[in-house]
């Protein structure tokens, strides 16, 4: 029970890879908020930790809208007294060169996976600080790395992501705040078979096949698999850990 008695909050924690963050964290004892803008999933999900004597709340709330940010700290703090972690998992992903990406997509894209870590880290902080330190987790992707052509918006802004991480790891360490970053491959959640029915909207599971075959492990990764790095990161057995940027990515960001 590595999170027993800690308040942590998951942004985008009621679907993927967030979703299972949330269950592997409750499990493990913490009180978890799912800040999502899909209140009602989030709803279910925070009755059914409850339901198990786990301790759990949702905030509707988009990580892009600064009041937004704002309201998933102070509600934080009412029902749980305080911030110990925080996972920014949020995010959302259009594909499109310079050219054929319109400026709203542009501007969605990094308001939501580069500025939502932005403002939800500013409200948290000052709670962190005042617990005498955290640790805060922000999900990037393989693609802020190593990318494909056609994913303009989204690489910038995990790629943003990725440099917004290692900065605020230098810039709270001496404070007892432990900031990383995490980046997943082809991971199998609702944001993958979007895209699989983006590219391919006749059969979208022979594109998964596909993209399954493309990595040396052969297969997709779980959202599981990604929650356990997460929770290293996140816990007390990373305690030297800061400003690292992991892969998790069968193996893909390992050849050329
Ligand atoms: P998903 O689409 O399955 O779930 C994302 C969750 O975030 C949803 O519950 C959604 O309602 C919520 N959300 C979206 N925009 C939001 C906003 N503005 N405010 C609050 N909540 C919002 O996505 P998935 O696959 O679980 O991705 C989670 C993170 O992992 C994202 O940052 C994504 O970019 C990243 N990632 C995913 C990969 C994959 O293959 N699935 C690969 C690499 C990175």
């Amino acid at each position: 029970m590595d999170f027993l008695h800690k308040v942590a909050i998951i942004t985008g924690g009621a679907q993927g890879i967030g979703r299972s963050v949330t269950l592997s964290l409750a499990r493990e004892g913490a009180a978890v908020v799912i800040a999502d803008r899909d209140g009602s999933a989030g709803q279910s999900l925070a009755e059914g930790i409850c339901s198990w004597g786990g301790q759990a709340m949702a905030i509707t709330a988009d990580v892009s809208s600064e009041s937004d940010a704002a309201r998933i700290a102070t509600e934080t703090v009412t029902a749980f007294g305080g911030i110990d972690v925080l996972i920014n998992n949020a995010g959302i992903q259009t594909p499109g060169t310079v050219e054929s990406t319109p400026l709203d997509v542009w501007s969605d894209t990094i308001a939501v996976n580069l500025t939502g870590v932005y403002l939800v880290a500013r409200f948290v902080l000052p709670e962190m600080r005042r617990r005498g330190g955290g640790t805060i987790v922000n999900v990037a992707s393989l693609h802020g790395l190593l990318t494909e052509p056609g994913w303009s918006a989204y690489a910038a802004s995990k790629g943003g992501v990725i440099s917004l991480s290692r900065s605020m790891a230098l810039d709270y360490a001496a404070e007892g705040i432990r900031v990383n970053c995490v980046c997943p491959g082809m991971i199998d959640t609702p944001l993958l078979r979007a895209a699989a029915m983006h590219e391919r909207r006749a059969n979208p599971e022979e594109r998964l096949h596909e993209w399954a075959a493309q990595q040396p492990l052969g297969r997709l990764g779980t959202p599981e698999e990604i929650a356990d790095l997460i929770l290293f990161l996140a816990g007390s057995r990373s305690s030297f850990i800061t400003g690292g940027v992991y892969t998790a990515d069968g193996g893909r960001s390992a050849g050329c």
